[in-house]
């Protein structure tokens, strides 16, 4: 893959291309140098999960970002929105966003982002499916691509230089308008009844908008609103994971 005016460093086949972007981060490369490979022999996903990645069929990409303020969570919300607008851009999908940044496309995930902070620059990395005409069986229900949603198969090259420009867009933001863009992106951010798996305890309730730092806030029965800091948020039906 090329792109003018980027480092783009490609493999066929890496482990993960979040682990070559650490290193390429941690050796002083510049904001913006992209590490992609057409498959990953072991993608990391959240929560200890691992990344489907079947070769060539999506965009397996990590992105060494050096930004001037590196918040967590705007900069994961911003990342969910820079595909999501990439996404529309090339193929008119218009995808929702699940609190921080699950990219869905009727109500399955297209897209999932991580975002690792490695010496002072944070490493975002994202899977996209594109092409893949049917998702393996113990996803088929959760997951989605491009080309099954659009009936149509798409340029990967195009698609990362949208997401790359998108990118570049969205952090570039401040945390308030990122916030703002979020809320009205997503169906996920007010009034959605959601379960949310925390390490300590399940939290179920009401979402209820996002607090100034884009954290989401949930109404429980009892009347209490928590912060969720981190976890997976699902719908209390069953969908996605
Ligand atoms: C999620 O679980 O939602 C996040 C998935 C992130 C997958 C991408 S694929 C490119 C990069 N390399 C990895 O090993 N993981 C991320």
């Amino acid at each position: 893959m090329q792109i003018p005016g980027r480092q783009i460093h490609w493999f066929e086949s890496i482990d993960s291309t979040m682990h070559e972007a650490a290193r390429l981060a941690s050796a002083g490369c510049p904001s913006g140098t992209v590490v992609g490979a057409d498959r990953q022999t072991a993608g990391i996903g959240r929560q200890g999960r691992s990344w489907h990645s079947e070769t060539a069929a999506g965009l397996y990409v990590s992105v060494v970002l050096r930004l001037e303020s590196a918040a967590m969570p705007s900069v994961m919300l911003a990342l969910g929105l820079a595909v999501s607008r990439a996404i529309t851009r090339v193929t008119g999908l218009k995808p929702d966003l699940r609190w921080p940044n699950d990219v869905l496309i009727s109500g399955k995930k297209a897209a999932g982002i991580l975002a690792d902070l490695s010496d002072g620059a944070v490493i975002a990395g994202i899977g996209l499916n594109v092409n893949q005409t049917e998702m393996p069986g113990d996803i088929r229900d959760l997951a989605t691509s491009l080309r099954i949603e659009s009936g149509r198969e798409w340029d990967r090259e195009r698609v990362l230089a949208a997401m790359l420009d998108a990118i570049d867009e969205e952090t570039s933001r401040d945390a308030h308008s990122i916030v703002a863009a979020f809320r009205a992106a997503s169906t996920y951010a007010e009034g959605k009844h959601v379960i949310v798996d925390r390490p300590e305890q399940r939290l179920e309730g009401i979402t209820a908008g996002l607090d100034p730092d884009g954290f989401l806030l949930i109404r429980t029965k009892d009347g209490r609103t928590e912060r969720v800091v981190s976890g997976g948020v699902r719908p209390l039906e069953p969908q996605c994971s």
